[in-house]
């Protein structure tokens, strides 16, 4: 179990499609080992929220499914890897990088901040289970904790187990925009697969397993 893991360093990319469950095992990851979790959707979404000019330009893309430019979501992670000293201690980068043009960029950070990389987790998942999950996540507008209405309901409807905070369901999550979300994927982030596989740092799990059996998966590797 992850409970007796405590001192395991990861710095890892999680990569995979939209609803793979990058954000839900990157929440588990955390709880285990404390690693700092830099999701940059989420990034995007508190400047959306604040009414900030990059939330302001984010919205658009992200609302209609396609991706924030490249040159405004890499200064996000530039400036975190500049600004934070913890990430030597391990991290997950979720959903960036995006595109092969934004891998090359996490290289040259990576190279400039010594920070350190291990490899790339790609999460697989097919299209119908993709649909069932994000069509029922609802996420907490104060916390940011994901639920889903089958698979991981809160407690009581609409409200929050952790915080008591409202639950919403996020304006890209209908099927129209998750098969758009899916395209776009196919089409620019899959590659950074090949991009990772090159190098021999990609490392494959089936996103449609139980999140928890991943978790382990991974910490009794990673322990080995
Ligand atoms: P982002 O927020 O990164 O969205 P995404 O990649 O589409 O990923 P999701 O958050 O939808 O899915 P997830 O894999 O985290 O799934 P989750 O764990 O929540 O980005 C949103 C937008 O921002 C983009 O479209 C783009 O416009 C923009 N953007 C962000 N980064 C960018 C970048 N680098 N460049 C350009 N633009 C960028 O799980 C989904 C649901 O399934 C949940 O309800 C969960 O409870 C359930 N679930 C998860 N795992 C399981 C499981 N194993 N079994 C059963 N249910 C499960």
């Amino acid at each position: 179990m992850a409970d007796d893991i405590v001192d395991l360093i990861m710095k890892i990319v999680l990569l995979g499609p939209p609803g793979a469950g990058k954000g839900t095992l990157a929440k588990m990851l955390k709880d285990a080992l404390g690693l700092v979790h830099i999701s940059t959707g989420d990034i995007l979404r508190e400047e959306m929220k604040a009414d900030s000019h990059l939330g302001r330009e984010a919205k658009q893309y992200i609302e209609s499914g396609g991706l924030v430019p490249d040159e405004l979501v890499t200064k996000i992670v530039e400036n975190k890897f500049a600004t934070d000293s913890s990430l030597k201690d391990g991290y997950m980068l979720d959903g960036f990088p995006r595109t092969v043009p934004q891998a090359q960029d996490l290289d040259k950070i990576l190279a400039k901040t010594q920070v350190g990389f291990d490899y790339a987790l790609y999460m697989e998942s097919t299209l119908p289970v993709i649909i069932r999950r994000l069509t029922g996540r609802r996420v907490c507008r104060s916390c940011g904790a994901v639920y889903h209405m089958v698979n991981r309901p809160s407690k009581k409807e609409g409200v929050c187990d952790s915080c008591g905070g409202e639950l919403y369901q996020r304006a890209d999550d209908n099927e129209e925009t998750i098969r758009k979300r899916m395209d776009v994927y196919l089409e620019n982030t899959l590659p950074i697969a090949q991009f990772y596989e090159a190098k021999n740092r990609l490392r494959k799990v089936n996103g449609d397993d139980e999140t928890e059996a991943i978790r382990d998966a991974l910490l009794n590797e990673d322990k080995k």
